[in-house]
């Protein structure tokens, strides 16, 4: 659907083609009742003029004014509330499909891009999209209508060369409202970047307050802040310099219409050539049209960038989701078994010269466990991105239950796989909507009984409010082991056909990590899993141990066979092992 899509805009105003319609007949209303007012104002001055003007008739002229401003107002706020609303229809519509669009996302894109700019995307390019089709739309329209049949009924009526003459200044000013208008707007961006860098200055001193202090660098930080507090000072500054020089030049060019109006209408009053009524009316509509005029040029200004907004959204929702179902996909798939081979895997990130993983072949029984240990950056997280497809594995390397994975549904694939991550993310959300976070309902048992798996349970029971604690970035902080056994729970409630878990006992001691290895041991009975760990005690029990190095698969084996063996995971035992000299020594393996 949003491949083809060639015009935010056009889509839009075609979608909603009669309600705009509706709207700008409103807004012509206006517009007419607006210059109906010095057309009165005219008559009232001929009568004046000629002493005809009764009492009462003055107060007729009054109250007409009056009625027409009010129909004025009427017209013009109704029309404005139905033509902004449609276009912040517009705006919220974007920005959804913007969210969706981006779910469909992979890692990848994500590696690609930075999330301020996402998120200039969804806030910023949106908002100028609805700022167009509201601001720019109506004033375009209200300015375009007041100066037709400004211009129209003053030739008629008055002198179509004074008319000409008063009008001649104009589209100056729409010319200097344009230039000025695109300064101001790259002054006040500038005063949003100052802004947002101190902003991100204090949220990171505040994150960051402890390094600050142990470091001594509280003077140096005050100073980084003061420069960026002074350059949106100084960006202030020049902002009212630019706005108030506009408003200055402004009002020459105005002061230059009145001039040719006042002088060469005087002139023609004076020679009987035009009623001292034509006179008022033209300087009436002559002051009803700055407004509209100055707004023309600044929606030039507004289009630009409108259309500037649209080309990167456009580009945005062109960009295809590279990991996909598709017309290899086989939908009659609807389980996994965990049956699992890898076959001569070698797998490359977008980008990178060296591969990650390097001819990498294993088989995973259903039911099996392998244990995959290795030093950090030696593939171990890869392998499990591909076994989820959060990177696409090259065809033909990675088979579930005998089919290549990649032509399994992703939400199949994705449903029946439970990863516990190398860290885990938990949103601002409660301790249960964390654990039970996934498609399907989960009951209040379920939520404890992965808990109690997850080694968990006590520590909520301790939370103020026990499941219903806040957590995240608003809620309470958790430690490392807290965090990575909420993940493992959250594994552990799918119930999984297959369960990879990548490092997520490093933040736990060993006696917790025999604990829970031992629950997951009968909770995972029968399903296939894959531990990826850091301590060799994690995949002491496993069916098959590989040991990775630089993306190799260097020895496998049982823990018996590869003690016997004694290669790199012998000697990761011998370090490791609690009795070895001194404190655990940890930093080849870990990662
Ligand atoms: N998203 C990524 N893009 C590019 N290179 C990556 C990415 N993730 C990991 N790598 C690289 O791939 C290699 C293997 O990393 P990883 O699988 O995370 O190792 P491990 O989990 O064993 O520590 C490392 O050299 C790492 O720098
Ligand atoms: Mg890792």
């Amino acid at each position: 659907m949003a491949q083809e899509r060639k015009s935010i805009f056009g889509e839009h105003l075609r979608r909603h083609a009669l309600s705009y319609g509706f709207g700008f007949a409103l807004l012509f209303i206006s517009c007419y009742l607006q210059l109906y007012i010095p057309e009165l104002i005219g008559r009232f001055t001929d009568r004046l003029e000629h002493s005809l003007l009764t009492r009462e008739e003055a107060w007729r002229y009054g109250i007409g004014i009056l009625t027409v401003g009010a129909g004025v107002a009427f017209f013009r706020s109704i029309s404005r509330i139905y033509l902004f609303r449609l276009a912040r229809r517009l705006e919220m519509r974007l920005r959804n499909e913007l969210f969706a669009h981006w779910e469909t996302m992979s890692a990848r894109f994500y590696d690609e891009r930075r999330v301020g700019d996402l998120m200039a995307y969804s806030i910023s390019d949106v908002g100028v999209i609805r700022e167009t089709t509201m601001g720019a739309l109506f004033n375009a329209m209200e300015a375009v209508v007041l100066i037709v049949i400004a211009v129209v009924t003053l030739s008629a009526t008055v002198d179509p060369w004074l008319t000409l003459w008063t009008m001649l200044p104009l589209p100056l000013l729409s010319l200097l409202a344009y230039r000025f208008q695109r300064r101001m707007q790259a002054q006040s961006n500038d005063i949003q970047d100052a802004i947002a860098r101190m902003t991100s200055r204090v949220q990171e001193f505040v994150a960051g307050v402890r390094v600050v202090k142990a470091f001594a660098r509280e003077e140096s930080e005050r100073e980084r802040f003061g420069a960026d507090n002074r350059a949106a000072a100084e960006t202030n500054l020049a902002l009212v310099r630019t706005q108030s020089s506009f408003s200055a030049l402004g009002s020459i060019v105005v002061g230059a219409s009145v001039f040719v109006s006042v002088v060469v209408g005087g002139w023609m009053t004076l020679r009987g050539m035009l009623s001292l009524g034509d006179f008022a009316a033209l300087n009436t509509t002559l002051s009803l049209l700055v407004g509209p005029v100055e707004n023309l040029g600044k929606v030039v200004h507004q289009i630009q960038r409108g259309v500037a907004s649209q080309r990167r959204l456009l580009e945005l929702f062109r960009t295809p989701p590279d990991i996909a179902d598709d017309e290899r996909t086989d939908m009659s798939v609807v389980d996994i078994e965990g049956d699992i081979e890898i076959r001569n895997l070698t797998f490359c990130y977008p980008g990178q010269a060296r591969p990650a993983l390097r001819d990498v072949s294993l088989r995973v029984p259903k039911g099996a466990t392998l244990g995959v240990v290795g030093r950090v950056g030696a593939g171990k997280t890869t392998l499990v991105h591909l076994l989820v497809r959060l990177y696409d594995p090259p065809e033909g390397t990675i088979f579930l239950d005998g089919r290549d994975i990649r032509t399994i549904p992703l939400a199949v694939l994705r449903d029946r796989i439970g990863v516990v991550t190398q860290e885990t993310f938990l949103f601002s959300s409660t301790v249960r909507d964390n654990i039970a976070f996934n498609p399907h309902p989960t009951t209040e048992d379920q939520v404890k009984e992965a808990a109690e798996i997850a080694d968990v349970y006590k520590d909520v029971r301790t939370f103020s409010d026990g499941f219903d604690t806040e957590v995240g970035e608003r809620g309470i902080s958790l430690s490392g082991g807290q965090r990575q056994r909420l993940g493992i729970a959250r594994a552990v409630i799918k119930r999984p056909s297959v369960y990879l878990l990548d490092d997520c006992l490093s933040a736990v001691d060993a006696v917790t990590e025999e604990r829970i290895l031992h629950r997951l041991r009968a909770a995972t009975r029968g399903r296939t899993t894959i531990i990826v760990a850091h301590r060799v005690s994690a995949v002491r029990h496993a069916d098959l141990i590989a040991v990775l190095e630089d993306g190799r698969i260097v020895e496998t084996g049982t823990h018996e066979s590869l003690l016997r063996l004694n290669g790199r995971y012998a000697e990761m035992v011998r370090m490791q092992a609690p009795d070895a000299e001194g404190t655990l020594v940890e930093e080849g393996v870990s990662g």
